[in-house]
């Protein structure tokens, strides 16, 4: 299984980082292929790099990680798309990270799954800090991973892919949910950035 990580921010590094150490092939794709190069060379040698639609293009699965508005023009210009998982990690958020871009009536990752009707659209990991993406960042606690997708096979994917990286994997039913994962996220951001927590935050389904 090859995963392609597109973009070199936060995010993108946390996954290159996570998932090499993990044991699983990547390809880092960015818009820059230098900023690209330089990730993958940080990660290791033969961390192959490129970019964002060959990256899409070789990957079993596709990790975009990059900001919620210029996710929709990436995909646009990526080409075929058909029958691929892009997992998007987004939170729809304003500049000041307060609010949310949109919400209630759809949500960034049926937004995506609209500008690329032919892949399959899996949201996850937006509930999770930069900082807790590599497995050292969370103490040896058990980090839930909320996973909402339509395609059982890519939703079931990336509940794996979730669980090599040694996070509890949560079904959270079809892409629609994300207009509650998306809250979720940001609520989140309200805990590590405004209410005092840092952003080592991560929230929690308990059953009782
Ligand atoms: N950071 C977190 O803890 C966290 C947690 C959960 C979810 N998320 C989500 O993860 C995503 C990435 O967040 P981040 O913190 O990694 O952001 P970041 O550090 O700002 O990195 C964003 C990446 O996207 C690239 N980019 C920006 N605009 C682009 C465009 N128009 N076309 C192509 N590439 C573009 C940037 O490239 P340049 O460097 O060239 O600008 C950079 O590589 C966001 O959707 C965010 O909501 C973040």
């Amino acid at each position: 299984m090859k995963v392609a990580v597109v973009g070199t921010g936060n995010m993108g590094a946390a996954f290159a980082k996570a998932l090499d150490a993990a044991g699983i092939e990547i390809i880092i794709g960015h818009r820059d292929f230098g900023k690209a190069a330089a990730l993958a060379a940080k990660i290791g040698s033969g961390v192959e790099s490129g970019g964002v639609s060959t990256a899409i293009k070789v990957a079993d699965i596709s990790i975009l990680a990059l900001p919620y508005p210029s996710i929709l023009e990436v995909l646009q210009a990526a080409g075929a798309l058909d029958g691929k998982i892009i997992v998007d990690i987004s939170n729809p958020i304003t500049a000041d990270y307060k609010d949310l871009l949109l919400g209630h009536t759809s949500s960034a990752a049926e937004q995506i799954q609209s500008a690329a009707p032919t892949a399959r659209v899996v949201k996850a990991f937006n509930t999770i800090f930069a900082n807790l993406i590599p497995r050292q960042g969370r103490n040896e606690k058990l980090v839930q991973v909320f996973v909402a997708g339509n395609d059982a096979d890519a939703t079931a994917r990336v509940r794996g892919l979730a669980e090599k990286l040694a996070f509890e994997a949560i079904d959270a039913g079809p892409l629609t949910n994300s207009r509650f994962l998306e809250p979720i996220g940001e609520m989140n951001i309200h805990f590590g950035f405004f209410l005092g927590w840092g952003p080592t935050a991560a929230p929690a389904w308990v059953r009782f």
